[in-house]
């Protein structure tokens, strides 16, 4: 595409992101408390308290199975104890993303929910696999996998207005949809997705790992983060659940195997595992 063109492209696509509603006042506040290294139990369920829906879903997580606490905890602030801050800010992440990302998306032709339940799979899988590697926070590794396509929200009207386009670039260049995005608009839905982030005031560590999941090697803030998504997308989406070999699967990016020190074999070992390991997380899935 001429250079012109796709500038106009990018500042189409950057219009939109600034049409966004903003996120919840209530989310926003709940994240800068829990980011706050003064925050207290008290004030975080104070906050917590003030959503309804948010307090319902902290209990009924806090007193799910999995976690194995012989009593059931009735208050907001017990439940908060029981599971951590940190957890905290990824349930109520995951209530406030739950609505736009249950949107139907035509052009990626996402149906209901579609792209709600490709966004619950990367977050288990992005959870476990900061178990695998080591990686200090899993329940950050959570959060980033379960906004890693929120791009697609915005670039959604584009691509259905280009669709026919689209389907013969990827025929004729045998090239990702996320690379036919570069080409058309400028920027793929990972790049629109960081600035989303950025947009509405996440923390520079997930707007990091949601822009760079497809170009883990371009991650400034946590590369290591960034790479357990692009793995996490690449073993855990539902059109990659068939494949024969490993090495078909060109959503898992060398670099990223390489910031993870494994190689194929080690893919594969993981992708083994997978499915069981997924059975620990039934208990953390909003029914919407
Ligand atoms: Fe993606
Ligand atoms: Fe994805």
């Amino acid at each position: 595409m001429p250079a012109v063109q796709s500038a106009e492209k990018v500042q189409e696509v950057l219009r939109s992101i600034r049409r966004l509603r903003p996120l919840p006042a209530n989310t926003t506040a709940l994240i800068s408390e829990i980011d706050n290294p003064e925050s207290s139990t008290r004030s975080v369920s104070r906050l917590v308290a003030l959503d309804q829906a948010l307090t319902a879903y902290v209990l009924q997580v806090a007193n799910s199975a999995y976690l194995g606490y012989p009593s059931n905890c009735t208050t907001v602030k017990d439940a908060i104890v029981r599971l951590g801050f940190k957890q905290v800010r990824s349930l109520a992440l995951s209530l406030t993303a739950s609505g736009p990302l249950s949107q139907r998306l035509a052009g990626y032709r996402l149906g209901n929910h579609g792209l709600w339940s490709h966004s619950l799979a990367i977050a288990c899988a992005a959870h476990w696999l900061a178990g695998v590697f080591h990686y200090p926070d899993p329940e950050e590794a959570y959060s980033a996998g379960l906004l890693h396509d929120i791009g697609k929200l915005i670039l959604d009207q584009f691509v259905l207005a280009d669709y026919e386009k689209i389907m013969a670039i990827i025929q004729s260049e045998d090239i990702p949809m996320w690379q036919v995005e570069e080409e058309l608009y400028g920027m793929d839905h990972a790049n629109v997705g960081g600035r989303i982030a950025e947009y509405w005031g996440f923390p520079a560590v997930l707007s990091d790992a949601i822009q760079f999941h497809h170009a883990p090697h371009q991650s400034k803030v946590r590369p290591k983060l960034t790479a357990i998504i692009n793995l996490a997308n690449g073993i855990a989406a539902e059109e990659n659940k068939n494949l024969i070999h490993i090495s078909q699967n060109r959503d898992i990016l060398p670099s990223a195997l390489s910031l993870l020190g494994i190689d194929l074999l080690g893919v594969e070992k993981i992708y083994a595992r997978l499915p069981e390991a997924m059975v620990a997380y039934q208990s953390r899935q909003l029914s919407l």
